[in-house]
């Protein structure tokens, strides 16, 4: 579902970003096992929020930032300008290449889009991860639905579910995060 947010969207996203970036977002970037060489996915990427975190990880790798929304895609340009480790894609679908990142990432993304849609996202994603690359997301509890929907497809896809886990967000409640690495 295409989205583009308004001016104060983006600028309350941003003082949020400001006041809890270490809890919130910081907290999901240092759950990544990452070692600092990796190509990463971050799917819905949005102003940057997390993304500005694992760009720091990876110096040695590659952050793909992909979002559908152009005004948010402007604004993680913003946010991550002193990274030279990233590659910025706009797109609806993600036509991504075979095989081609070590480990993919959705943060808040995934709960938003219908199941119809994530019947051919969640796939597409995990064609994009190397055999044995990682695929993370860490989604509100409060859609059950989506969220079972979002298990489903992941058991159907040569996922392997390695940790899970509840966990109380400052400001956004409680949240479940899962790593699975792909077989
Ligand atoms: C709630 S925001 C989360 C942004 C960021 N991950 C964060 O946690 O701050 C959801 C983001 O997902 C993007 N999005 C929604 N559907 C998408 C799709 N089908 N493909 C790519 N991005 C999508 C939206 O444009 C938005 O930037």
């Amino acid at each position: 579902m295409k989205y583009e947010p308004a001016c104060l969207e983006i600028f309350l996203t941003r003082l949020a970003f400001l006041l809890f970036g270490k809890s919130v977002y910081k907290t999901f970037a240092d759950r990544l096992p990452l070692e600092g060489g990796e190509k990463v996915l971050d799917f819905g990427c949005g102003m940057g929020t997390v993304a500005y975190y694992v760009a720091k990880k990876i110096p040695h790798g590659q952050l793909t930032c992909l979002d559908i929304s152009r005004r948010w895609l402007n604004a993680c340009r913003k946010t991550l300008h002193s990274f030279r480790n990233i590659i910025y894609m706009h797109c609806e679908f993600p036509e991504l290449e075979n095989e081609s990142f070590d480990a993919a990432y959705c943060h808040f993304v995934l709960h938003d889009i219908p199941e119809r849609e994530l019947e051919r996202i969640i796939p597409a994603l995990i064609k994009s991860i190397k055999p044995h690359g990682l695929f993370i997301f860490r989604e509100p509890l409060n859609d059950t639905e989506n969220i079972s929907v979002i298990k489903r497809l992941t058991g159907q896809n040569n996922l392997i579910l390695k940790n899970s886990r509840i966990t109380d967000i400052p400001v956004m409640g409680n949240a479940l995060e899962s790593i699975y690495y792909k077989q």
